[in-house]
């Protein structure tokens, strides 16, 4: 997508839903290529409403061991929203609802609309939507799902696309099956930590922490864990693991949810995630696809604007980092990806066909089923052609409204031949492969419950064992509808020591003068020095040491910092089944006979607190900053619109230091926080930033103070010094430009680290860094090439593996009415149509429909052309532990591109950053012993992608630089190649 086809191409974000369902004036007379589209029109006439929040709370407050069930959960929209801004926001809105209304009264309707139309779409056409079955690792699925779609009748196809409706089974989201043709219901749940709106399941470590171990090992095991437990439970798709945001603003409110800020972090952690989840038969997720980057304005209505916020990304830029994790995540063979709320360059990115027809079917090679995010469909036909192939939960533009965008509105727009009936058996035939491709057929994963118990085995909607099967219905009957089953593990396979060994790896130490930590159970011998006789006073302060009196799950969906912090909140939160705050453990570790502990366990502290408290010879002060999903907040927060510790955390941690020589501060937080108001003040000995660690959040830490195992965690992110630091594409966006929020990716790849070398910004704490309890040299850094320097991959293969194909006759319409006597559920969404009179106006194609693009050169297999996997160049380097005790040292390997690199097709100067991760591999070793470790580079990660060519291009003159080290400041070593 070059930014000169982005601006004459035609406008995607113009498609409309259902042409079968158009009563209303044709594209045309809302002008080609131009103005709102009809959904939008819809939208403001119907006055879309926002999510309800928490999960949708008249069901949830049914919910009731997990904590508080207050009246927080049905807080009206405004409320929640308030302040100077949300106001504003308010105003604007009903100015332009106002002015809107005056201007229809006016009969001036389609004037107004004109005046404040949003910008053309920039995202070019690409149709037809490449089918599945094309790649010989599902070809055998692909034949069993043929045999089982040939049988589907053009209901039972709708089915298996369309969502029943937000709460209307027990999963967040559900599809009804094909009984006749064999093909069963299937579970959606949350999420990429856990299960989410359940019970007796593990709440681990989030995505930040996991990505802060660097330990590609413990990422696979925790995607295990989280498959098993899903399978366990009886969820056929994880909606995990998040990919997207990438971390593009320290602040954004889900990039928690995610592995940090690099694709190739991310891009593995994502990858390993998936190899664990899948592993066990779940199928997994990668979400969200792509550019929503902030939680302003991420979604129609939310934020009080008819429309989402536009990610307006360069087509470079998308490649080399936004879709680089998505790429590595379909090349490990993910089921699902799901499409983001957001539009990117003005289209929907669940009805972008650039997106998702050309870059992740066509280059991508995806083979699985593309899902809408919660309502982020926001087209009927126009989503079904531009690749979009499950729409979830499957309600339209409103939530619970029982008004599809599918259901029967497509069913309407197959009989009507606005969707090509090969269109919709590719939509069913990608679900139905992807669950052959997992083994879900095989009954010993996916048991058949036993007579009354249910499948799943859990209700999203309620903790009693007794509940609805269809919540959001006016079905009342109760039945069984928790087993509660635990999944935990038992014993030595109990689950909680996994999260706990990774989240004690995802503990990142930044400083550490005078070797404070390790402490010593007994206070540590120097701190005793000289106090032989007397206990060693250590006090611990801060609120988010301290248990929640009201348990972990006091707020709904987690959105509050409250107490001790191990999660961020949305639906990427779960319900702990229990927390180890970190007093616990420290009470615990510390002995009491040698230590005499004072706990003040809230952020305010007097000033004179030691005359209150007594004075203390350690400190250690606790500290956090929380963020999450734009549906709800805390304090008015979603995206966090700075990055200093909240609830007055720098000045705790600047009262406790004044008097206290030796204070420890521990930090959790859902990215990174500025340090500044105290990082270098003398008494201030050492920083732990510990992320969100899950359940087993005061075990990890316990681990990892008292050196129980090494301090082995390296930042995901970068610590800036100030939030301006990051740059101006870091700020969130919290006044809408327009009436589309624009939000230019202008900053281009230089996100983060390549943001802080490029302008010679020196951060805090850099990317990559962390300190371990022992010391480790680089040496002997060997390159070996393994494969030459050649400028383009292999051409793209020829297919050898072929799409199954089937009738394309269009079916009797009253093959598809409501059968008789069918007892219909309210708000339930169906696929059966209420009578044979279909309408028939003519479909308005979006420009480009009828002009087949060229497959992509870059693609070829699943991740992309296979040439671009092929191994280039080996890097190897010998890693020596010259300290005190066994310790864990990640390797990281940085590229330099060569200077004065000048694309062939465009004559111009390629930009790189000054350097990028391309490769990392976490080691033990033992004290006194040295390990060689090999990392190898692929052509994928030598290359660039030329706008021009439209490939990734390896440079072939000039030289690279591969920088290896432990962190993305501290390379000692280099070479050229
Ligand atoms: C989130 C998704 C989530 C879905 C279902 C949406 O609000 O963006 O990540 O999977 O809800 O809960």
């Amino acid at each position: 997508m070059t930014r000169e086809a982005e601006l004459t191409s035609s406008r995607e974000g113009l498609l409309k839903h259902g042409a079968a369902t158009l009563s209303r004036d044709s594209l045309d007379d809302y002008g080609s290529g131009s103005d709102l589209d009809l959904d939008e029109l819809e939208a403001q006439d119907g006055q879309a409403s926002p999510r309800p929040r928490g999960g949708w709370s008249p069901l949830k407050r049914k919910r009731k061991s997990k904590g508080k069930e207050n009246a927080d959960q049905i807080r009206p929209k405004a409320k929640r929203k308030g302040g100077w801004f949300r106001s504003k926001t308010c105003l604007l809105v009903s100015m332009i609802l106002l002015g809107g209304l005056l201007a229809l009264v006016g009969g001036s309707y389609q004037f107004f609309f004109k005046k404040i139309r949003p910008v053309d779409g920039q995202s070019p056409p690409w149709y037809p939507s490449p089918k599945g079955g094309t790649v010989s690792q599902w070809q055998m699925s692909y034949l069993s799902a043929a045999t089982i779609v040939s049988k589907m009748s053009l209901i039972e196809k709708v089915n298996v696309t369309t969502g029943t409706g937000w709460a209307s089974d027990l999963c967040v989201g559900n599809t009804a099956g094909a009984f006749d043709a064999g093909f069963p219901p299937l579970c959606l749940q949350d999420g990429p930590l856990g299960i989410r709106f359940s019970d007796h399941a593990t709440a681990w470590p989030a995505g930040i922490t996991t990505g802060a171990t660097w330990n590609r090992d413990l990422m696979y095991k925790r995607g295990r864990g989280l498959g098993l437990e899903h399978r366990l439970k009886g969820v056929n798709v994880m909606l995990g693991p998040a990919m997207g945001p990438l971390g593009r603003m320290p602040g954004g409110g889900r990039v928690w949810e995610g592995f940090g800020s690099d694709p190739v972090l991310q891009g593995v952690a994502a990858a390993q995630t998936i190899r664990g989840i899948q592993d066990e038969g779940v199928m997994a997720t990668a979400k969200h696809f792509v550019g929503n980057e902030q939680e302003h304005f991420r979604q129609s209505w939310e934020w009080g604007l008819p429309n989402a916020i536009s990610s307006n990304i360069d087509d470079r830029t998308l490649h080399e980092l936004y879709l680089w994790p998505f790429a590595d995540s379909v090349r490990a063979g993910v089921a699902s990806v799901m499409c983001s709320y957001n539009m990117v360059n003005n289209s929907y990115a669940c009805g972008n066909s650039k997106l998702l027809n050309g870059i992740l079917k066509d280059e991508l090679g995806f083979q699985g089923f593309v899902q809408s995010d919660w309502l982020a469909q926001r087209s009927g036909v126009a989503s079904a052609l531009a690749g979009l192939d499950m729409t979830m939960p499957g309600d339209g533009l409103r939530w619970t409204d029982g008004d599809s965008l599918w259901g029967a509105r497509l069913t309407e727009a197959v009989l009507n031949g606005s969707v090509p009936t090969e269109r919709l058996s590719d939509m069913a035939i990608r679900v139905v492969a992807a669950w052959y491709q997992l083994g879900q057929d095989n009954q010993t994963l996916f048991p058949v419950p036993l007579e009354g118990d249910p499948r799943p085995n859990f209700s999203s909607w309620t903790n009693d064992e007794m509940g609805h099967l269809h919540e959001s219905t006016d079905d009342t009957t109760l039945v069984k509808v928790n087993n509660f089953t635990d999944v935990q593990g038992q014993g030595e396979s109990f689950h909680g020591r996994l999260a706990q060994e990774i989240a004690a790896e995802g503990t990142v130490l930044v400083k550490n003068e005078g070797n404070i930590l390790p402490l010593s159970p007994q206070g540590g011998a120097k701190q005793r020095e000289g106090r032989r006789d007397a206990k060693y006073n250590i006090g611990i302060f801060g609120e988010d040491a301290a248990p929640n009196p009201k348990g972990p799950n006091a707020c709904p969906d987690r959105d509050c910092n409250e107490y001790t912090l191990a999660s961020g909140w949305g639906s990427g939160a779960v319900e702990f089944p229990f927390l180890t705050p970190p007093i616990e453990a420290l009470e615990s570790t510390f002995d009491l006979d040698a230590v005499e502990l004072t706990k003040v366990m809230t952020n305010d502290l007097p000033v004179d607190w030691p005359a209150v408290h007594g004075a203390q010879d350690l400190c250690i002060v606790f500290i956090t900053s929380d963020a999450g999903e734009g549906f709800t907040s805390w304090n008015h927060l979603t995206d966090r619109i700075d990055l200093h510790p909240q609830k007055g955390g720098d000045k705790l941690v600047e009262n406790v230091q004044n008097n206290c020589q030796h204070t420890i501060v521990v930090i959790h937080a859902v990215g990174p926080v500025i340090l500044e108001r105290w990082i270098d003040f003398p008494n201030i000995k050492a920083v732990v930033m510990a992320n969100l660690p899950g359940e087993e959040s005061g075990n990890a830490l316990a681990d990892v103070l008292f050196g129980r195992v090494d301090a082995s965690g390296r930042l995901p992110y970068t610590v800036g010094k100030s939030l301006a630091d990051y740059g101006p594409g870091a700020q969130i966006m919290t006044k809408p430009n327009g009436l589309i929020p624009q939000q230019d990716f202008s900053e281009g790849l230089f996100i983060d680290y390549r943001h802080f070398d490029k302008n010679s910004v020196t951060p805090r704490y850099e990317f990559g860094f962390g300190l371990s309890y022992t010391t480790f040299t680089f040496s002997d850094l060997v390159l070996k090439t393994l494969k030459a320097k050649a400028p383009l991959p292999s051409p793209r293969p020829t297919a050898t593996v072929f799409p199954p194909t089937f009738s394309t006759a269009i079916p009797e319409a009253d093959t598809a009415l409501f059968p008789d006597g069918f007892r219909k559920l309210s708000q339930y969404i169906y696929p059966y149509i209420e009578n044979t009179t279909i309408h028939s106006d003519p479909y308005p194609y979006p420009k480009g429909y009828n002009t087949p693009q060229s497959p992509s050169q870059a693609g070829g297999a699943e991740g992309g052309n296979p040439s671009l996997y092929d191994e280039h160049l080996s890097v190897s380097v010998k890693v020596t532990n010259t300290g005190p005790r066994t310790g864990k040292q990640v390797v990281q390997v940085y590229v330099s591109f060569p200077e004065n690199v000048v694309d062939v097709s465009t004559g111009k100067k390629i930009e790189f950053p000054v350097r990028v991760l391309r490769g990392f591999d976490k080691v033990e070793i033992g004290t006194g012993k040295a390990k060689t470790v090999e990392i190898k580079l692929t052509r994928k990660d030598l290359s660039y992608w030329s706008v021009g060519r439209q490939n990734w291009v390896m440079p072939d003159t000039g030289q690279f630089t591969i920088a290896v080290g432990a962190s993305s400041r501290d390379l000692p070593l280099h070479a050229t190649w």
